[in-house]
């Protein structure tokens, strides 16, 4: 995926430009590139982050342009090379591109352009597509708009496109299908990003362009809403953000994923806030009360997720079969979306997403439609194309989040299956009131618990210390524990790019026992008393195999305590909300072993915070 931002209007844009793309790295920096129009175009690019970009811009010119296109890349098709960088260019120099997305077709159209004598620098589908609209133009003798509206309909795949022709700049033509992309209004100034967070600070009114729409935007004639199918002009539809702007700024923390770590407490709250009434204990979530019927009669979830998103899923399995007692089978979207599955009627998807964009995930949902199943999505980005191609859903109101390691999405997440499975459970007569008032207890309380675990900052600091040099680590977990043993290991591997991997602890003896010594830590999440023993066993087949043991207790533990290497501890909590709470000293022991070893913490390489491509 990419990040694209772009400005007409009355005021110099190069800063907006500058600060926007800085906003939208954690979409992809493998490279970056503006174009500005003042008198002539100004056009730089260059491989690598937006601060390299900067450097470059030097002519005092830049500075009074009203008008410009910025992109940060992560590269899909061809080499991140300044070549490959957007914007990119049509043949006759008069047509500029920033494009996210992915151009499927783009060899076709690209052999029938060079027949027609069109030649191409790069290797990217985005210079195809330019010069796609350029020819159309020209054969079809219209203006920018209608010859975007018309190239559009013969390309297949993904796209949030801003185009910028030199014969007119009082106007950008922007269009999107399956990319995100969202227009900052005030009055005819319009700002154009990937998301809002480019432009909060001068707007909170916007309007998100939905999947096969167009927008001109004229800084004389204002903004003209078109379908990209049929042309008709549409009526848009604006919103107010409640976005504010410190929640896309670091406040003092060296890192987004720090500050996001540390902000957990908070977006629990907001998580919870309007949907847990307390005396008597009551859950209140719309999208349950208005689906109970469907929800109550459902013979299956089925979960269709990727990456963290997927582990967060796989807890919501142990939540909804303990609780609500529905079978549930967790799916990688990638997976599923290339078999031949078996859907039936009275199975609902469920499809989880931070971003609510990942390719895997909509494709997943598009070939589920086939099946006229119901669609109930978990989403944090609001307004996301997820959220929109789902029947029904809940946000799980964790805020931006800009490191590309989940991590309080990921809680959130955790926090809203729990809630949502005890809804469920409760209303359908399949879980007893005590326990249904002795969870919500517990998950009004939990954010106190999260800052309390806080205070293990320092000792989790030191044991990363200890164990920086390791080159592979394990981490196991039983029951409920296992999904976190594998989130806590790919935060290890994302951002330390240490190896890492995660297994049910029983699993241990079935191969990974092998490579137990003194040089390979395992993390042991070990706070599930119901099978505490079995832990127990666990951990003294690793240590007398010479193995070291970073364990995660409840307080008060004394026998793995006594034999483990380090351990941390977390505050009581019954065994549904401890694996919460258990994951949160996973986050900070990779966060400070990558930060240690001098990782790029909140964008790590070959990574992008949402994978809109295949
Ligand atoms: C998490 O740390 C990762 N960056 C990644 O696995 C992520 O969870 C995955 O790409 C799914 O993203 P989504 O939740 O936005 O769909």
């Amino acid at each position: 995926m990419c990040g694209i931002v772009g400005y007409i209007g009355s005021n110099p844009t190069l800063d907006f430009l500058i600060e926007g793309l800085k906003k939208l790295e954690y979409r992809g920096y493998d490279s970056s590139g503006i174009v500005v129009f003042m008198e002539k175009p100004y056009l730089k690019k260059c491989q690598g982050k937006i601060l390299k970009l900067e450097k470059t811009l030097i002519e005092k010119e830049l500075k009074l342009a009203q008008v410009g296109l910025g992109h940060t890349r992560w590269a899909t098709h061809g080499a991140p090379n300044t070549v490959n960088s957007h914007p990119h260019v049509s043949n006759s120099g008069e047509l500029y591109v920033v494009h996210n997305g992915i151009i499927e077709n783009y060899e076709s159209i690209k052999s029938v352009l060079i027949k027609k004598g069109y030649h191409f620098k790069s290797e990217t589908d985005t210079e195809v597509l330019v010069n796609l609209i350029e020819e159309v133009k020209k054969t079809e003798n219209v203006k920018l708009g209608k010859a975007v509206q018309i190239a559009l309909n013969q390309v297949i795949g993904a796209f949030a496109v801003c185009f910028l022709d030199v014969n007119n700049p009082n106007e950008i033509v922007v269009a999107k299908l399956g990319s995100p992309l969202v227009i900052g209004i005030e009055n005819n100034n319009f700002y154009i990003g990937s998301d809002p967070s480019p432009f909060i600070r001068y707007t909170n009114r916007c309007l998100y362009l939905g999947d096969n729409e167009m927008a001109i935007l004229n800084k004389k004639e204002g903004l003209t809403l078109r379908s990209l199918q049929t042309d008709n002009i549409l009526k848009p539809k604006l919103e107010n953000l409640k976005l504010e702007l410190e929640q896309v700024e670091k406040g003092g923390f060296k890192h987004f994923m720090l500050k996001e770590i540390f902000e957990q407490p908070k977006n629990i709250k907001d998580a919870l806030r309007g949907r847990i009434l307390t005396r008597p204990n009551r859950i209140k979530i719309s999208s349950i009360e208005e689906n109970i019927t469907k929800m109550a009669k459902s013979n299956r979830l089925i979960f269709i997720a990727c990456g963290s998103s997927w582990h967060a899923s796989l807890l919501g399995e142990y939540y909804f079969e303990e609780l609500a007692r529905i079978p549930v089978e967790v799916e990688y979207a990638s997976e599923f979306r290339y078999r031949n599955p078996i859907i039936k009627e009275g199975d609902i998807i469920v499809p989880l997403s931070q971003s609510g964009e990942t390719a895997d995930t909509l494709a997943a949902i598009k070939m589920a439609k086939e099946f006229n199943p119901f669609l109930f999505g978990i989403c944090n980005v609001v307004g996301s194309s997820i959220a929109r191609e789902t029947d029904s859903g809940v946000y799980i109101h964790a805020g931006p989040e800009i490191g590309v390691a989940s991590t309080k999405a990921f809680t959130c997440q955790a926090i809203i299956l729990l809630m949502l499975s005890l809804d469920l459970g409760y209303r359908t007569g399949k879980l007893e009131g005590l326990k249904y008032n002795l969870i919500i207890d517990e998950l009004v309380k939990i954010h106190q618990k999260v800052e309390q675990l806080f205070k293990e900052s320092k000792k989790i600091e030191h044991i990363a210390k200890k164990y920086q040099n390791s080159r592979n680590f394990l981490y196991l977990g039983r029951g409920l524990n296992f999904p976190i043993a594998l989130e806590g290991a790919l935060k290890l591997k994302e951002i330390s790019y240490i190896h890492a991997e995660g297994y049910p602890a029983a699993e241990m003896k079935h191969g990974p026992i092998a490579l137990i010594d003194k040089d390979m830590p395992v993390v042991v999440i070990a706070t599930e008393k119901g099978k505490y023993h079995k832990i127990l066993s666990n951990v003294m087949e690793i240590k007398s195999r010479g193995g070291k043991v970073i364990a995660i207790l409840s307080q008060g533990d004394e026998d793995i305590r006594r034999i483990a290497d380090d351990f941390i501890e977390i505050p009581n909590a019954d065994e549904l909300v401890s694996p919460i709470l258990a994951n949160i000293p996973l986050q900070l022991l990779a966060y400070h072993i990558a930060e240690l070893k001098g990782c790029e913490i909140d964008q790590p390489r070959n990574l992008a915070k949402s994978v809109t491509v295949e």
